[in-house]
């Protein structure tokens, strides 16, 4: 095993993908976040920087690529909804990361809050009006009060870890609930 060191110099790693590679050891889930622009056009974007924030109030944040042509619709209509994808969702992720005027052409979806689009088969909805954005290097973070929210017991995530997709498996032997509960009741 040999551990890779990153010496930053000037405030920059010497070779970005090597940031990227660091940063991949960390592993998320997988969401599709959409939006309806003013104007009635229907935007999404694969993202995996959604993280929890805040339970009171309910607040959620993700970032978006300064240069992502659907940012002036996300921060014009002010409303998103973040879709956390299941382990059959892999080809949406895809569909999702790339680039195209209409995404939603083919897809079936409902329209919630604010009139954006919920993806059929997810295994989440958080419903959201824009609470704050913070402007941080390349990206905006986009902070989200959750306005409405749905869930289903019975799928599995899909994961997105080292740069690949993933599935979660439960560790054998280890039941940790009763444990973590006592330590923290906190975000789940
Ligand atoms: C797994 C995965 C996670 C991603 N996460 C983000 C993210 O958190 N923020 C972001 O700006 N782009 C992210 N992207 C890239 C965007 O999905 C991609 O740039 C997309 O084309 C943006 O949508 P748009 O072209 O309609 O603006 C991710 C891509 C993948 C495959």
């Amino acid at each position: 095993m040999t551990r890779q060191l990153i010496e930053f110099e000037n405030g920059a790693p010497p070779d970005p993908r090597q940031l990227r590679n660091a940063l991949g050891r960390f592993s998320t889930g997988v969401t599709v976040i959409t939006t309806r622009s003013p104007e009635g056009k229907l935007e999404g974007m694969t993202a995996n920087s959604f993280s929890a924030v805040s339970l009171d109030p309910p607040l959620i944040l993700w970032s978006i690529r300064n240069e992502a042509p659907s940012i002036k619709a996300f921060l014009d209509s002010r409303v998103f909804s973040i879709n956390i994808l299941t382990q059959e969702q892999s080809n949406l992720s895809h569909h999702f990361a790339t680039p195209k005027e209409d995404k939603f052409g083919d897809l079936e979806f409902t329209e919630g809050h604010g009139g954006c689009p919920l993806l059929k088969d997810t295994l989440a909805h958080f419903e959201c009006d824009l609470e704050q954005t913070v402007s941080a290097g390349d990206h905006q973070i986009m902070i989200g009060r959750v306005v409405r929210a749905s869930y289903e017991d019975a799928s599995s995530p899909l994961l997105f870890s080292g740069g690949r997709y993933a599935i979660a498996a439960p560790l054998p032997n280890i039941d940790a609930t009763a444990d973590l509960a006592t330590v923290w009741d906190g975000l789940g």
